[in-house]
């Protein structure tokens, strides 16, 4: 094919009256006269001048919003107001039509809800064209980061005989025949017969096995599609999303803490410096979607503000207790606002309490550390228990303004005798994690790790308010569409 030029970058030139090819699909058509072309290279359209005295008009009827073409002509500074250059088209081809009476994009606002029904078109549009932007940037940012600190990233397996959470939320792999299932002498399902002579399931977290890899390279992280088959239809949980898990040997929770803030400021600052005119397109976005809401659900600060404060402070960190402590004697509690009523230690937080703290009681992101043992999964490691003899786990959750939880981690537990107690406890099969066990017996060491989800990150970055709007083919419950 000819070279074509990228939009984006004659958008910039300062060289006119050269001769230039472009390709693209057409935004809109005005008067027989002007195409607005976009080719996702960046999110502006470029002018074509059409001279329409001299064109075929059987060509000037196929150029309708959604056809890709190919335009060649000549660059030049534009006369119009509103943009900077124009191209005085030559010669007009035809890629790919677009039946204008049956295209669903149509160069007007569309709902983001209609636009979920269109995902495969969706990308076509500004918002989606930044947010994909952003998300790239963001996913960039994150091996960067890891790189230039020497982590080493693993691949882990996707297909798995474990539950890493020990939650039981995981869809089943298998080629067993549904109709005529084998069954053992008890009656039971009989996975010997099954692909993997086992049952087997797809990931919740590669963590167990980047535990496995950083007892061995000392730092390492994963990032890759992980699945829970949680019946969650909120706008905060898929139940395919992306996770980057950083697991570090000879390391506590401090230090987790640390790597973690340190990671998010790393991406967000990366974004700003990489992604500017998107974040500012979804700054306006968001303010006039924000227009239409009542004036105490509006945020207090815009996108940018927002990511900037995020940089600019220091996270607050606390305990569980001490926040159990502020959530008990809070507005939203003792009025019984909150839809679950904190009133004993050992609650497990709700993203209404979350937020609270977040977003009202400290106003910047919060590490809550120490969670009851109860509440949490059994490889995080024992604390001691406290005065009141309760047990708690060195674990820790970042929490975000406008999401929620965005990290979950923790020290590890390393002594072997209080993690098989904790999974005899819990019920968890020991001789199906040998091989986890096993790095408790030879050479066990320190060590913490956290679990990011890259939708949520994504979602704060853009000011988005669906988690289904930041991942291109979103999962959840009855919906496998695209
Ligand atoms: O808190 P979670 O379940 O922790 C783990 O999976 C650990 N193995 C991580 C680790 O220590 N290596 O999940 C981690 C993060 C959450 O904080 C949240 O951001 C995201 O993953 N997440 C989800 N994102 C979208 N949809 C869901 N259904 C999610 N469940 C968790
Ligand atoms: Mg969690």
């Amino acid at each position: 094919m000819i070279k074509r030029e990228k939009i984006q970058r004659l958008l910039e030139t300062t060289e006119f009256d050269k001769e230039v090819t472009v390709m693209g699909w057409v935004r809109t058509f005005r008067n027989n006269q002007f195409i607005a072309l976009n080719d996702g290279s960046c999110m502006g359209n470029i002018q074509i001048v059409v001279d329409f005295n001299n064109t075929d008009e059987n060509l000037l009827k196929r150029i309708t919003t959604g056809a890709a073409i190919s335009v060649t002509g000549t660059i030049v500074e534009s006369l119009g107001k509103g943009q900077r250059v124009d191209i005085k088209a030559a010669t007009i081809k035809i890629l790919g039509d677009s039946d204008p009476e049956k295209f669903p994009l149509q160069p007007k606002k569309h709902s983001l809800e209609f636009l979920r029904e269109i995902a495969h078109l969706r990308f076509r549009t500004n918002t989606f064209n930044a947010v994909f932007k952003v998300r790239h940037a963001l996913a960039f940012a994150i091996h960067q980061f890891y790189n230039e600190r020497g982590f080493v990233y693993m691949h882990t397996p996707i297909i798995t005989a474990s539950d890493a959470e020990g939650a039981g939320e995981m869809f089943k792999v298998t080629t067993l025949d549904f109709d005529n299932v084998p069954r053992t002498p008890e009656g039971k399902v009989d996975y010997s017969e099954d692909f993997f002579a086992r049952s087997s399931n797809l990931t919740v977290s590669g963590q167990l096995e980047g535990e496995l890899a950083a007892m061995a390279f000392g730092q390492i992280y994963t990032f890759g599609p992980t699945f829970r088959a949680e019946n969650s239809n909120t706008t905060r949980h898929l139940a395919e999303f992306w996770m980057i898990e950083p697991e570090v040997a000879f390391a506590d929770l401090e230090d987790n803490m640390q790597l973690a803030e340190d990671m998010l400021k790393y991406v967000i600052h990366y974004a700003l410096e990489n992604c500017i005119d998107e974040l500012e397109f979804l700054n306006g976005r968001l303010l006039e979607e924000e227009k239409s809401k009542p004036q105490i659900e509006r945020s207090e600060l815009s996108l940018l503000d927002k990511l900037n404060f995020c940089l600019n402070n220091d996270f607050e960190r606390l305990t569980y207790t001490k926040a159990i402590a502020i959530l008990k004697s809070s507005k939203p509690n003792q009025k019984k606002q909150f839809k679950y009523i904190i009133d004993e230690w050992g609650a497990d937080l709700q993203s209404e309490h979350e937020r609270f703290l977040v977003e009202k009681h400290f106003k910047k992101p919060v590490i809550l550390t120490d969670y009851p043992a109860d509440i949490k999964s059994f490889y995080m490691r024992q604390n001691e228990p406290d005065a009141q003899g309760r047990n708690t786990v060195a674990a820790m959750d970042i929490l975000f303004p406008g999401i929620g939880e965005i990290i979950g981690g923790s020290q590890r537990e390393e002594r072997l005798d209080r993690l098989t107690n904790r999974m005899e406890q819990l019920d968890i099969p020991q001789d199906e994690l040998w091989w986890y066990l096993d790095t408790r017996k030879f050479g066990s060491a320190p060590h913490a790790g956290f679990g990011l989800g890259f939708e949520r990150l994504v979602l704060f970055v853009t000011g988005m308010t669906n988690i289904r709007d930041v991942i291109a083919f979103p999962r959840f419950p009855k919906n496998a569409e695209f």
